[in-house]
């Protein structure tokens, strides 16, 4: 039985989830990390489909991130096979259910094949409109940043911008995705406290959830539990507790 509050106004409208736990999931069952990584494609799928089901906007997909580079060449092959098996394998759900997939990240690093996949996934469904689905690959929170800064720079240069005009939002619109709303929940499985450069600048105010959940152990009824934690908690936005009563639980917009 779920215990999530399906009312619209309840609901989070941008999940993001640190898919962590892969490796150790395979060490414990005495298989190869890349097994991990293969079982986690369930949870994948499974995920995607509750969130579609549960009425999110956008689900954002900490798939590979900058760092992941570092990891052995073998590793990293895997998962961008996995990652090609995926969006070419789900294309047609994607389509049923009015999935737009997306991706934000340093996607000139991705092999020719990978980034092709993703081109090709990315621009079969951007004209769905029922769920947002963001991969960040080869993705890191400064250089999102800094890529961000730079074109800035660039834009100040040509006059473009006064710098003495400059703010949050106009800093923001530089981002990857400006126009998705900052992750109301981020969701970190794999038993870690961290956030290992995910979206730094976007969740400024996000709820989090983690759990010692393993990635591929991750279901529907693993999200609805995140999803009931982030319902049960007040968001203040730097508010005392008697202010957001009064102002009935809205965001402050200055
Ligand atoms: C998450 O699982 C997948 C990616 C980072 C791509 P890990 O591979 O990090 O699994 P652990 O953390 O080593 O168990
Ligand atoms: C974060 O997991 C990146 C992804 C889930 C893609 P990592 O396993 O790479 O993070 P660290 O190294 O434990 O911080
Ligand atoms: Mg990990």
């Amino acid at each position: 039985m779920s215990q999530v509050d399906s009312r619209p106004d309840r609901m989070p409208r941008h999940i993001a989830i640190i898919m962590d736990g892969n490796g150790r999931w395979a060490q414990l069952r005495g298989l190869e990390r890349n097994e991990g990584h293969r079982a986690g494609l369930e949870s994948v799928r499974d995920t995607v489909r509750a969130a579609g089901e549960l009425g999110i906007d956008c689900l954002t997909l900490y798939a590979f991130s900058s760092e992941n580079w570092n990891r052995p060449k073998e590793e990293v092959g895997e998962l961008m096979r996995l990652l090609e098996y995926y969006l070419d394998e789900e294309l047609e759900e994607a389509m049923e259910k009015g999935v737009r997939v997306r991706a934000i990240g340093r996607l000139d690093r991705l092999p020719p094949s990978t980034r092709a996949a993703v081109q090709k996934a990315v621009e079969a469904t951007k004209h769905n409109g029922e769920l947002d689905l963001i991969f960040a690959l080869s993705y890191g929170g400064r250089t999102e940043i800094t890529d961000a800064a730079r074109r800035l720079i660039r834009d100040a240069e040509l006059g473009h911008i006064d710098p003495d005009q400059l703010d949050e939002k106009t800093f923001s619109s530089y981002l990857y995705a400006p126009d998705v709303p900052d992750p109301d929940l981020l969701i970190r499985t794999g038993n870690e406290y961290r956030v290992s450069n995910f979206l730094l600048w976007q969740i400024a105010y996000t709820e989090i959830h983690t759990t010692a959940v393993m990635w591929p152990d991750f279901r529907r009824e693993h999200l609805e539990r995140a999803i009931a934690d982030y319902q049960a908690r007040e968001r203040r936005f730097g508010r005392t507790p008697g202010q957001v009563a009064a102002d009935g639980g809205e965001e402050p917009s200055g």
